[in-house]
Parts: C-alpha cells; sequence; structure tokens
C-alpha cells in the first residue's frame, strides 16, 4: 500500500524509527494550512476511513499533528468518525469518564513509569484500536513510548530459543491483588468495585468468570484474581504472520500485587525476564507529546507505557473493537 492521499501530508516527528520498511510514528499533517481545522479533518477521516484504517494495521502507529483538535468533544467526533465500536476498558488503571466514549488514560502518580502492555492484555476481548489525544502536553517527559511487539518475540527466539517455545507451549498463569476501592496513589490502584461495576461480590466473581478469571477473596476485603492458562505469543490476521509477544510477564513478574509464571506451576527465569525487559526498552520508540496530537495505536501489534512526567499533563483515551 503506496501512500497517496491528498487528504493529508506526510510530516516528521523526532523520535521516529524505521521498523522493517515503515516509519513509526507515520506522522499525518493538514496538506494546506488551511485545512487544520477539524471539520476539515474530519471529513478527510470519513472521507479516507478504509485507507486510513489499513494504514494504522500497516504501520502500527499513526500520529496525527497540526490539527486544531482542541478538547474531549473534538476527539471524541474523531474517534467516532470511523465507527469502531466501543470496548469498556477492564484493568488495573484508575480512569475517569470524560465525554461519550473518552476517558483519562489513568489517575495514578505522573511520577511512575507505566509499564509496557497491549491493552487489556489478559483479558478475553481487547481492543484492536487504541487512540490517544493529549490536551495538555507535559512540560517534561510523560511520553508514551511504544514496542513492536514482533520484534520482542523475534529477539527472544534468539536469544532464548528453547525456553520461549516452552513458555509458549505450556502457556502462563498470572494472579494480581486489588483493594475494594480505588487508590490513586497507585498506577495500579483501581480497586475491584470499580473494575467490576458492582460492590457484590457473587457479582464481580461472576463477572469476572465472563472475563477469563477468578476470585480468591483476602481478609483486608481485597481480592486476588488469578487469570490463565495465556499465550506467551500470538499472531493476528492482516499482521504478515507475526509473532506478537502478546504477554504481560516482565509488568508482572515478581511484584508485589502480582507474579507471572507458567500455566503448570513452573517459575520462569528470572534472567529471562531481566533480558526480555531490556530488550523491550531497546526496541522502545518515543517522541514528546504535542498539544493536539491525536495517536492511533494496532494494540494487536504494539506494546505501550508512560514515561514519568512533570505535571500538568491531560492525555485522553478512547479504545475500539
Ligand atoms: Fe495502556
Amino acid at each position: 500500500m503506496e501512500f497517496s492521499c491528498k487528504d493529508f501530508k506526510v510530516g516528521k516527528c523526532q523520535g521516529q524509527k524505521l521498523v522493517d520498511g515503515e516509519t513509526m510514528p507515520l506522522v499525518l499533517q493538514p496538506p494546506e494550512a488551511d485545512k487544520a481545522d477539524i471539520e476539515s479533518l474530519l471529513l478527510a477521516l470519513k472521507t479516507n476511513k478504509d485507507w486510513f484504517e489499513q494504514l494504522i494495521i500497516k504501520t502500527g502507529a499513526v500520529l496525527l499533528r497540526g490539527f486544531d483538535v482542541k478538547n474531549a468533544q473534538d476527539f471524541n467526533d474523531i474517534v467516532e468518525a470511523f465507527g469502531w465500536d466501543d470496548i469498556r476498558y477492564v484493568g488495573p488503571a484508575s480512569r475517569t469518564h470524560v465525554y461519550k466514549r473518552v476517558w483519562t488514560a489513568n489517575e495514578g502518580p505522573l511520577s511512575e513509569f507505566i509499564y509496557y502492555h497491549h491493552e487489556m492484555v489478559l483479558i478475553k476481548e481487547y481492543p484492536k484500536i487504541l487512540l490517544l489525544f493529549c490536551e495538555v502536553p507535559p512540560p517534561e517527559g510523560g511520553q508514551t513510548p511504544f514496542v513492536p511487539s514482533f520484534r520482542v518475540t523475534e529477539r527472544m527466539l534468539e536469544e532464548f530459543p528453547e525456553a520461549v517455545e516452552d513458555m509458549d507451549a505450556k502457556g502462563l498463569k498470572y494472579t494480581f491483588t486489588a483493594l475494594s476501592k480505588n487508590d490513586t496513589s497507585s498506577m495500579r490502584g483501581r480497586g475491584w468495585e470499580d473494575a467490576f461495576g458492582t460492590s457484590d461480590r457473587a457479582e464481580a466473581g461472576r463477572r469476572a468468570k465472563a472475563l477469563g478469571m477468578d476470585l480468591k477473596w483476602q481478609p483486608n476485603g481485597g481480592v486476588k484474581a488469578i487469570l490463565g492458562p495465556r499465550s506467551l505469543t500470538k499472531v493476528f490476521d492482516g499482521r504478515k504472520g507475526r509473532r506478537m509477544w502478546f504477554n504481560t510477564v516482565v509488568g508482572m513478574h515478581g511484584k508485589e500485587l502480582s507474579s507471572a509464571l507458567m500455566a503448570d506451576g513452573t517459575e520462569i527465569p528470572e534472567k529471562i525476564v531481566k533480558r526480555c525487559e531490556e530488550i523491550i526498552e531497546e526496541e522502545s520508540i518515543q517522541f514528546d507529546w504535542e498539544k493536539g496530537d491525536v495517536l492511533f495505536f494496532d494494540n494487536l501489534a504494539l506494546l505501550h507505557g508512560r514515561k514519568p512526567a512533570k505535571p500538568p499533563r491531560r492525555v485522553l483515551v478512547a479504545t475500539c473493537k
């Protein structure tokens, strides 16, 4: 698929990388200065909907920059221009609803690094497309770094071919612990009542089951969720047969509130987790947010995180099927 579209001009951003022939992120700008308004952008997106969607799959990350996207309402119009279905967020981040399909990304402290993940990787149904909008760029830091997932699998297979295939064959089991109420002093501080939308334990248990997890109630009112078996890698349609590193081993292994084991209960060797963490960092791509940026991620192909930031920072999110 060649780039040819009269409604967008390809731009550049600092931090871009070339990965297997694709520039990531691909930056799209208004074709002319008088086409930067939100109405022109919405028209351009609607006119080129299929092309744009293919572009997200092809490149993994598309950044709209230089358009006059002002607020959650404008951002919501962009989300709705595509007609993708909404998918409700389930996960450890506490989020606040802002407007229609738009939520805050994470209410946790800006001083913390949010580790790389595929959005909702442990849930049975995860979003295909993730949209982020920068309403207030932070004065320092706060990037949303991302990693082409297939590169992690490739490099892990180069270094640990047997261990990786063994883990993939056995599958993985995870646990994480949540309190009952939200704790915004932690970036993984989403309480189970908010996460499952109920304060009734039996109902929470049923909802958890539907999402593919079992719950064990804790004496302090919190809950331990057990998930698995889950795969280590996944191959998705239309992604060149690539094996995505579709797991959260590094993020959950050996932590205070979480764990990752092989599904048969075997420990994952520490050295493999450490090396994987280094590889993910080496493959990471990031740029500095600018006001009005809208970023589209192929959630099946990219891991993403959040770098610590100086306040204020306001990045909004929408997740789509
Ligand atoms: Fe995320």
